[in-house]
């Protein structure tokens, strides 16, 4: 029943894909197939696309998404970009938290939270990404890492501000590898995401949370996940590349 209270929104995560002529060009073949969506639609794209996409979005129903942004506003942090630089863009969103960002790149539970903190600060809507290995999961421990994930990324965010935050659920052993969760796996660890933001700050305040799975979404199984009652949305990798296939996920969410 809360599900109706929540807007669903359809993500792209572009990764490190496209060129700035092949950003205009996917966007471009992208706006008409969504200009009807009954969701949000945002396209997170690599920075050196951020202009050309802001540029390919205006008039459209399209959003625009960083990929990452640094805790500081500015300084000698050679090879980043602040929250401040993709807001004065025009920027809308940024994705916080990826697990390649933590995998690869050093990211944890505590730079993620400032990260947040920036974002927010800076009026960015934040996709806070959180999930648990296939190790994680065999183990028993999903449920309680992914609580422990969201409560750090979110300390100090108040219930006000949680109105500006999505959360993407991505199993990371379903990312990218064609696995993708069942839905009920999904619906389980969106639930539980939910219950903690029920804790942390109030139920109406949980209700209110757009929450997304992410990985290996795609055109076949993306209504069935997108039927749970706590799974909002989507954050889409591969197949945010393919214009039809994303088209048909943002379609998926009309059922
Ligand atoms: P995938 O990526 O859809 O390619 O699995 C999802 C993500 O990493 O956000």
């Amino acid at each position: 029943m809360n599900k109706q209270l929540r807007k669903a929104v359809i993500a792209g995560n572009w990764k490190m894909n496209k060129t700035p002529a092949e950003a205009k060009v996917l966007i471009e073949e992208i706006a008409p197939l969504v200009k009807d969506a009954a969701c949000d639609v945002v396209v997170c794209v690599p920075y050196v696309d951020l202009c050309t996409a802001l540029e390919a979005t205006k008039g459209t129903n399209i959003g625009v998404g960083a990929e990452n942004c640094h805790w500081e506003p500015s300084g000698a942090y050679t090879g980043e970009i602040s929250a401040p630089m993709l807001k004065s863009m025009g920027v809308e969103y940024v994705i916080i938290g990826h697990s390649e960002r933590r995998t690869y790149f050093g990211e944890t539970d505590v730079t993620v939270n400032k990260r947040i903190r920036a974002a927010l600060d800076n009026g960015l809507k934040v996709i806070l990404c959180v999930g648990e290995y296939l190790e994680q999961r065999e183990q028993g421990i999903t449920a309680e890492l992914v609580a422990m994930q969201v409560k750090i990324a979110l300390g100090g965010v108040s219930a006000e501000e949680l109105k500006n935050i999505i959360i993407a659920y991505e199993p990371v052993w379903a990312i990218g590898t064609g696995l993708t969760a069942t839905a009920d796996q999904a619906e389980e660890v969106c639930a539980c995401i939910r219950a903690t933001l029920a804790s942390l700050y109030c139920q109406d305040c949980a209700n209110a949370v757009t929450i997304q799975y992410g990985g290996s979404m795609n055109p076949k199984n993306a209504a069935e996940l997108l039927s749970k009652e706590n799974v909002d949305g989507g954050l889409i990798g591969g197949a945010s590349l393919k214009a039809p296939d994303f088209a048909a996920i943002v379609e998926a969410t009309k059922q």
